[in-house]
């Protein structure tokens, strides 16, 4: 095992409120840190940097946790630019996409899947992403979904099935027949090929007593739950979230102030993706509110060909700052120790002692460039030890 110290940070944000400033986001100016290859050993000032076997000179620039995106959907084929086009032409929104995708992904062979998703998992690592999620979704056999689920392993252990996406269109005329597919054969041949259970819970795809069921049966096959809920209207999605303990309920584009006090007392974090209502022109979810009642904010990219074709991390927290009223310390805590509660995750999303050894080294000398300089390639380094 080899050692590396970075030196020369000018500002380094560790997400260790033990470390530094004491603030959440553990900030220490002039400092230098030591990995080795799995984990970090040593975080400190500058002038007592230890020797290692390898050093960088950071040259006074800053650096990060790596980015942990806790929700994508990066296995698909096709191509949806038009749909884009049409919404900020005036169309709304209603998923009604995601059945294009459905076919182009079935028609795609596998190894034209795991092509795709590489290129897209390649601009997320580029631009900073450390840790990401991968749903399943476009394919609605079991079959399908399994295969998608496989390709998403070759990227990460963060897998989630999301056969429950909408109900395919051979099973137009026979909603039940889908939801026992969903809930027998799909999912227990999906099970092993996953660690969590999504589905899209909103007006067009299933309803809250859909939904409970098939994550009770998914959560009986060991599968932890999540859910998409309340992107295209209000409902009791938010409720059976918590109810259910998800790890994390994803959009809440639309919040009633019911949600926004049962998401503030709960253990489930709320994951914003506002490159979705950038990309179908949609209100901006209210990220101030549910911070200042104390809910859990994780911020992602929702990376699909439909609703967010987004693998910026970086253009995420700019949107979080210019549109929902976060502060960048808030936007960066969100999409890094944020993404990591929204996946359970304690060893990522933070450079704590003992975390792993996952930063990325930025072009800029403050973290507050990633939103003040949107667009530019902010991330210069992404150093990445485990998934
Ligand atoms: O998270 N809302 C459901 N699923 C995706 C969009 C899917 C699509 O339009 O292809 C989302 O926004
Ligand atoms: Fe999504």
């Amino acid at each position: 095992m080899s050692t590396l110290v970075v030196t020369n940070v000018g500002e380094l944000t560790t997400n260790d409120p033990a470390l530094g400033d004491e603030s959440s986001l553990g900030r220490l100016h002039d400092a230098a840190f030591v990995v080795d290859d799995e984990q970090v050993l040593w975080v400190g000032a500058n002038a007592d940097a230890p020797d290692a076997d390898e050093a960088i000179d950071a040259h006074g620039a800053a650096v990060i946790p790596g980015f942990v995106d806790s929700h994508t959907h990066l296995v698909f084929a096709g191509e949806r630019s038009d749909e884009f086009e049409a919404r900020m032409a005036g169309r709304r929104y209603d998923g009604g996409g995601i059945a294009r995708t459905v076919a182009s992904t079935r028609a795609a062979t596998e190894e034209q899947l795991r092509i795709g998703a590489a290129e897209r998992v390649g601009e997320l690592r580029a631009g900073g992403v450390t840790t990401l999620e991968i749903k399943s979704g476009y394919e609605l056999t079991t079959e399908g979904e399994v295969r998608c689920l496989e390709v998403a392993g070759d990227f990460t252990s963060e897998r989630t099935w999301l056969g429950a996406h909408v109900v395919p269109p051979e099973f137009a005329s026979d909603r039940d027949g889908y939801l026992d597919l969903l809930t027998t054969t799909m999912l227990e041949a999906c099970a092993p090929h996953a660690k969590w259970a999504d589905v899209f819970c909103d007006r067009g795809a299933f309803s809250v007593d859909e939904a409970r069921t098939i994550l009770l049966r998914a959560r009986e096959l060991g599968l932890a739950p999540r859910l998409h809920a309340n992107q295209l209207a209000h409902s009791g999605a938010i409720g059976l979230a918590v109810d259910l303990e998800c790890a994390s309920v994803d959009h809440c584009t639309y919040l009633e102030d019911s949600d926004i006090d049962m998401l503030a007392g709960s253990a489930t974090v709320a994951t914003l993706l506002p490159g979705a209502e950038f990309s179908t022109r949609s209100p901006y979810p209210s990220a101030r509110r549910l911070i200042d009642v104390g809910a859990t904010v994780a911020l992602a990219t929702d990376c699909n060909p439909g609703s967010s074709y987004v693998t910026s991390m970086a253009f995420v927290i700019a949107l979080a700052v210019r549109e929902m009223a976060m502060s960048v310390d808030e936007a960066l805590w969100s999409a890094t120790k944020g993404g990591a509660l929204a996946l359970r995750r304690s060893d990522v999303g933070h450079l704590g002692v003992g975390a792993c050894a996952n930063f990325a080294i930025l072009d800029a000398p403050r973290a507050a460039h990633l939103a003040y300089r949107p667009g530019a390639q902010i991330v210069a380094t992404t150093h990445r030890a485990a998934p």
